[in-house]
């Protein structure tokens, strides 16, 4: 049997290979909602424009009411012959309504349609994730309130390099995630343009309210060229290169909790809701999750990729290529989403062992720029000379193995005569952190403050 939507013009129905790489219910079903959002405000807009009676759009309006219970409820059947979401609306409200329902699609065609849905799918999605990753935010901020002055080993090169404190090292992801919410914002507001009625891809002969539409759907204005309308998916792949930046930022502190909370860091500990155990091994505390959000980051970005090759080369406007847009957008943001869900649950039961950060942030010699510092300060020596007298300093308490306030000043004396034993005092790393008093610095003070600005401004959103 030939299609009932299309298919005047054919004889013969599409061959079952045909049916199955046509066919996109299996996931465009997810835009059922945001397809029944854009059909009501353009059977609104059509009898409001006198382009079909006010009952029609009654109607129609009602039926695709009872559809979208039907599907919350679990009672609809989806058809694959039916291709897509579109078409598995418009044919049950058909069956609900009879001949009106062949209204609804005046002036519309599925591709100022499609485009509608997932831009309004990407636009509510990127507005939950928003609110992720303020909540990811906030648990930061929480523990850097808490261990603001708690001292950890700062690294470069992953090797010991200045004491900072566990709080610092909490906002400085806060940082990250502020700048990658205002990409996700930046990306809605390029987004939020409404395409529906640039119809195929001319525009159409009705006497459309374009404006009308958009204000409806809660867009800030009509997209202002019919073809680009229907022809771009720029805003779904700016949405993904921000999901991405943000999941790789995620993927760095998953690696950190992977390293923090083996046997030989011990910097911190997961709760049990956030690690998995061994069969085998009954000692085991896996942090499955970490690793898992350090994955999902191949993921994300692997959309990303996958829909920028999608798309390229794409002549306009629209072509059939472009429906392989939705499994990319869908899996690269409910990822990040996700992701971001369990990174949440992690950072809110993190404890970090205050112990254990101290003891690691005095190990590597790390009050090495401490000790040059105040040969600086104290003895008004160029700070390339300090730097040369403390290597020699740190040179003996390595050879001794021991650390830097035990080399006696006897022996520091005989590396620069003008040291006295005032130097002993900034070799402390509780010391060296509350030394770092310049603005962004990691002085205790310092993050205390900007650990509350941050959970009074999180409060205020
Ligand atoms: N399922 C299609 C998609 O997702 C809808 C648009 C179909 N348009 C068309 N001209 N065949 O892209």
């Amino acid at each position: 049997m030939s299609n009932r939507m299309w298919g005047g013009r054919f004889s013969s129905g599409p061959d079952a290979v045909m049916e199955e790489i046509n066919a996109s219910i299996g996931f465009d079903k997810k835009l059922y909602a945001q397809d029944i959002r854009g059909s009501k405000a353009h059977a609104a807009m059509l009898a409001a424009q006198g382009i079909i009676a006010a009952d029609d759009a009654e109607k129609i309006a009602a039926g695709l009411d009872t559809i979208l219970s039907e599907i919350e409820s679990g009672t609809f059947e989806f058809k694959r012959s039916l291709e897509d979401i579109h078409m598995n609306v418009e044919s049950r409200l058909a069956e609900l309504i009879g001949p009106a329902a062949g209204r609804l699609h005046t002036a519309r065609s599925r591709n100022d349609q499609v485009a509608v849905d997932i831009k309004l799918w990407v636009r509510d999605t990127l507005d939950h994730i928003d609110g992720q990753i303020a909540d990811l935010m906030t648990a930061l901020a929480e523990r850097a309130a808490e261990h603001a002055g708690t001292v950890m080993p700062g690294f470069t090169h992953l090797q010991s390099a200045q004491p900072v404190t566990f709080g610092h090292h909490m906002l400085a992801y806060v940082e990250m995630l502020a700048r990658d919410r205002g990409r996700m914002r930046d990306a809605r507001a390029r987004l939020n343009e409404c395409p529906l009625g640039a119809a195929a891809l001319a525009g159409t002969s009705f006497p459309i309210d374009r404006h009308r539409t958009a204000a409806a759907l809660g867009f800030d204005r009509p997209t202002a060229n019919s073809l680009d309308s229907v022809a771009d998916r720029d805003f779904a792949l700016e949405a993904l290169s921000a999901a991405s930046i943000a999941a790789m930022h995620l993927s760095r502190l998953a690696e950190e909790i992977v390293i923090w909370t083996s046997a030989q860091f011990r910097f911190v500990k997961l709760s049990d809701k956030f690690t998995t155990g061994s069969s085998i091994m009954p000692q085991k505390r896996n942090p499955d999750a970490a690793e898992l959000v350090r994955a999902k980051t191949g993921r994300i970005v692997g959309s990303l990729n996958a829909l920028t090759m999608i798309m390229k080369g794409l002549p306009l406007t629209y072509s059939k290529d472009m429906q392989e847009d939705k499994e990319q957008i869908f899996d690269g943001l409910e990822s990040l989403s996700l992701a971001l869900a369990a990174m949440t649950g992690m950072i809110r039961d993190l404890q970090p062992d205050p112990a254990v950060l101290k003891a690691a942030a005095g190990s590597g010699y790390a009050t090495a720029t401490d000790l040059a510092d105040w040969l600086v300060r104290r003895l008004g020596i160029p700070f390339r000379e300090a730097h040369h007298v403390t290597g020699r300093i740190v040179a003996l308490a390595s050879s001794r193995e021991v650390g830097l306030d035990q080399v006696t000043l006897a022996e520091m004396q005989a590396i620069h005569a003008g040291i006295t034993d005032e130097v002993y005092s900034v070799l402390t790393v509780e010391r060296s952190v509350v030394s770092r008093t310049s603005f962004g610095g990691t002085a205790p003070d310092n993050v205390a403050r900007e650990a509350a600005g941050w959970l009074a401004r999180l409060r205020g959103d």
